[in-house]
């Protein structure tokens, strides 16, 4: 309904592109009301439902998996840009039911509105197929049984019956130029990269909740088509999430199957001190449909606090099934949300399905383990007179790893920070030096230029909480956060590096097989050049597989193979939500900070001093690649007065 007071006011809208006069045709100023055309229609409906060509595969594969199907192949061109073909051996369709089919609203999944309380199949709104051929050169072929096939052609929603394929029984639909007539959607769309990770994470979702149904999803940039999904449809869950998430991913994982008021939790999740940097491996379907849900995520987090450390998150492919009267799943256009009815029981039940599977597992650090955690790690701190420092949330006592809290805390300078006395008993050149109290170096404009002096005064103190390095200086008390610093000077060097001769590669004695899941998989095939001149020397090795022969020469401690499947992981996660692009700041930024000692490490005296020395050679010393600040000073006099000296 047009408003009366726009009306009156003689507002008009801008006429569309070749109207004359500016405004809608019409007597005098007042708008004409029209009935929208169907093409119209669709086109406006496809800005909710197909978002991106993910959104069409989705739609397309929920399709074949309610008609029944068994076999389900994707292939795709260009990351769905040129093409999307859905091929499924499903019941098919008559002609009639094609074209009914094509109409909006036309479903055979519910017939009333009561219906959408049990709705068990994937769609129920009627709307996805004549909104996908609103906005492609779309073709659908079917038939109810082996042989002659209806054949429907519509371009940009203009449809034709015709027939000459012969095939099996089954549906397939293909999609030729997407968004070919929508060209401020096409302006959205992300890389071709970040378009096919969406598409491979959409199917994989289905391909998990339904081991029974075998998936294929092809993709052809130009070239010849690879793999980038296959799973056997062997029926068996654990067989199925390893087809999607790689072996390695799965082998550790525990199996969840619990029931209480009426919900029941099936599927897997990770033990303790498995987790992942990003929370790309926690995927949740409701009764069969995949959803996205930050309450259901809420009850994971709480399943894990007390055993996973901070920004850690685990992993978990969790199905929720209860009654479908308690679900709306009517919430949105994609169906990716779900509303429940009792919230609070499907978070407790979830909770302790978690909680239990981990019990069942005793992979639970026990009270003992806490206990011995706890005690070394006061050993590791040192108990002063003064009192001991505040418990640390990364404390190994909550992960029960006793052996890392063994912190060599050696040396004259260590013990000098154990006895306040000594400490305070150090002659400090001490006085004003300007600075705010306790400021940050990294943060506050106007101390820049005093940092590398700062470092080149700098007398080495010792190591905190396994993850400071504290020095003394003429000015006042330095705390530098070691994984930061780390951090910086690494990423500096393959910088310096790269501009050199290219990052050195140091060889790997034997060449090692990292498993990956398909979608880091992607993104390793996709960046092999990135992550070479980081200095990683990786080939494929099968459509999941890779071999590492070399990693940069710069390397430290951890494993070669964790590292690169951290870097991948979070590579992999940041550019599906578009905040990563494919640069090499990218990849160098996120390879530093892998690689980089960790907050938890201890240091010997040797590796702080060289740490301390590289810090303040470096053009950049005072933020990570991050952002974050590396450096704190707390100048004497601020310790002075605290002492009331
Ligand atoms: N691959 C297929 N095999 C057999 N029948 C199909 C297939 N795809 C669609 N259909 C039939 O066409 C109808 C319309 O499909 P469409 O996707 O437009 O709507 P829907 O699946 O009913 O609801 P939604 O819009 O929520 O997806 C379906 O209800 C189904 O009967
Ligand atoms: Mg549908």
């Amino acid at each position: 309904m047009a408003d009366p007071a726009v009306a009156r006011s003689g507002f008009h809208l801008p006429a569309p592109e070749g109207e004359a006069g500016g405004r809608p045709e019409g007597t005098g100023h007042l708008p004409v009301i029209r009935r929208l055309d169907s093409q119209t229609i669709n086109q406006i409906a496809a800005g909710e439902v197909v978002e991106r060509p993910a959104s069409a595969v989705k739609e397309l594969v929920e399709n074949a998996l309610d008609a029944g199907a068994t076999r389900i192949e994707i292939d795709l061109e260009r990351a769905g840009r040129a093409l999307i073909r859905v091929s499924d051996n499903g019941i098919g369709m008559t002609e009639d039911q094609v074209l009914l089919a094509l109409e909006r609203h036309a479903t055979s999944k519910i017939t009333r509105a009561e219906d959408l309380l049990a709705v068990s199949t994937m769609g129920f709104r009627g709307e996805a197929l004549p909104t996908l051929a609103s906005v492609s050169k779309f073709r659908l072929s079917s038939g109810v049984a082996h042989g002659a096939r209806v054949v429907v052609t519509a371009h940009g929603g203009q449809v034709q019956v015709s027939s000459g394929d012969v095939g099996p029984r089954g549906t397939t639909v293909s999609m030729e130029d997407l968004f070919f007539n929508v060209p401020a959607r096409l302006k959205f769309l992300r890389t071709d990269a970040t378009e096919l990770s969406a598409i491979v994470d959409a199917v994989s979702r289905h391909a998990i909740a339904r081991p029974d149904v075998a998936f294929t999803l092809r993709h052809a940039a130009g070239g010849p088509a690879h793999e980038a999904l296959r799973t056997s449809g062997s029926g068996d869950f654990a067989t199925t999430l390893q087809e999607v998430w790689g072996r390695d991913l799965t082998a550790a994982l525990l199996l969840v199957d619990h029931y209480q008021d009426g919900v029941r939790l099936t599927g897997m999740v990770s033990p303790p001190h498995v987790s992942r940097a990003t929370r790309t491996h926690q995927w949740l379907w409701v009764n069969g449909r995949p959803v996205r849900s930050k309450t259901l995520m809420a009850a994971i987090d709480q399943a894990f606090r007390a055993w996973t450390p901070e920004r850690r998150y685990p992993l978990a492919a969790l199905m929720i099934w209860t009654d479908p009267a308690g679900v709306d799943v009517n919430v949105s256009p994609t169906k990716s949300e779900v509303k429940f009815r009792d919230e609070s029981t499907v978070f407790r039940a979830m909770v302790s399905a978690i909680k239990r599977a981990v019990a069942a597992s005793g992979m639970v650090p026990g009270a003992e383990a806490v206990h011995l955690a706890n005690e070394a790690a006061r050993d590791a701190r040192g108990d002063s007179p003064a009192g001991s420092p505040p418990e640390m949330p990364w404390g190994p006592g909550a992960f029960g790893m006793s052996q890392r809290a063994q912190a060599p805390l050696g040396g004259e300078e260590s013990t000098a920070w154990l006895g306040a006395g000594t400490l305070f008993a150090r002659p400090f050149a001490g006085g004003s030096n300007g600075l705010a109290d306790g400021v940050s170096l990294g943060a506050a404009g106007g101390v820049t230029g005093v940092l590398p002096d700062l470092l080149h005064e700098f007398r080495l103190i010792g190591q905190w909480a396994a993850t400071f390095i504290l020095g003394d200086s003429p000015h006042g008390l330095i705390v530098i956060d070691q994984h930061v610093a780390h951090e910086r000077i690494l990423y500096e060097r393959l910088w310096a590096e790269r501009a050199r001769d290219g990052v050195p590669v140091q060889p790997l004695l034997s060449p090692e097989t990292l498993h990956l899941s398909r979608a880091s998989a992607l993104i390793a095939q996709q960046n092999l050049a990135e992550l070479a001149r980081a200095g990683f020397d990786v080939e494929p090795f099968g459509p999941e597989s890779f071999l590492v022969r070399g990693v940069p020469a710069i390397w430290r401690g951890r494993s070669p193979l964790s590292v690169l499947r951290d870097v991948l992981d979070e590579l992999a996660e940041g550019r599906a939500a578009g905040c990563l692009g494919t640069g090499t700041a990218d990849v160098f930024a996120m390879a530093a900070c892998k690689m980089a000692v960790k907050a938890g490490d201890p240091l010997a005296e040797a590796e702080m001093k060289k740490l301390v020395e590289d810090l303040a050679t470096l053009d950049n010393p005072f933020f990570c690649p991050h952002g974050r600040p590396i450096t704190i000073l707390i100048p004497t006099s601020d310790i002075a007065r605290r002492f009331k000296r």
